[in-house]
């Protein structure tokens, strides 16, 4: 496996389009899942450079931390707590412009300003979720969401 990671300028859609496919080909060489999601994150981070990138997988009824990029975070959230925990609950892509307006938003950081969390779907249950937090407001939209279902979509658990 190559690695080093072509890092691409230019718009949001042309960056996603030149880095999914080095992700996918990273993460097809391994069979191991933190060995996996460690590299999704670290991709992600170095192309976009977001505040925070990182999953969390449900283990004994919670999400707990697992591979991420950033400062340190909660360990642990409920089903139904935060961005996460909704996602988690009602198996939904959750787009938040402004954290600050998110009844119950689990603020792990002052910093982020905007989130996206993906819930990693398999056979209806969720396993866990995909949670980018931007230090600006209005980071994410459908686009990013179309994008990064492909990386969800290609984690063999
Ligand atoms: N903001 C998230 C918590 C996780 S951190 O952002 C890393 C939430 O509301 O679920």
């Amino acid at each position: 496996m190559a690695e080093d990671l072509k890092i691409t300028e230019g718009s949001i859609i042309e960056q996603y389009k030149d880095i999914i496919p080095q992700i996918l080909a990273i993460i097809a060489d391994e069979r191991d899942l933190v060995a996996n999601l460690a590299n999704i994150v670290a991709a992600l981070k170095e192309q976009f450079n977001w505040f925070w990138v990182g999953f969390y997988l449900v283990k004994d009824n919670e999400l707990v931390l697992a591979p991420f990029q950033g400062p340190i975070a909660c360990t642990r959230i409920a089903k139904g707590r935060g961005v996460c925990g909704d996602a988690w609950e009602q198996s939904k892509v959750l787009i938040v412009p402004d954290v600050d307006a998110y009844p119950g938003h689990i603020a792990c950081s002052s910093h982020s300003k905007s989130e996206i969390v993906l819930p990693i779907l398999r056979n209806g249950t969720c396993l866990g979720v995909l949670d980018i937090d931007s230090s600006a407001l209005n980071t994410f939209d459908e686009i990013d969401a179309q994008y990064l279902q492909e990386v969800i979509d290609a984690i063999r658990f």
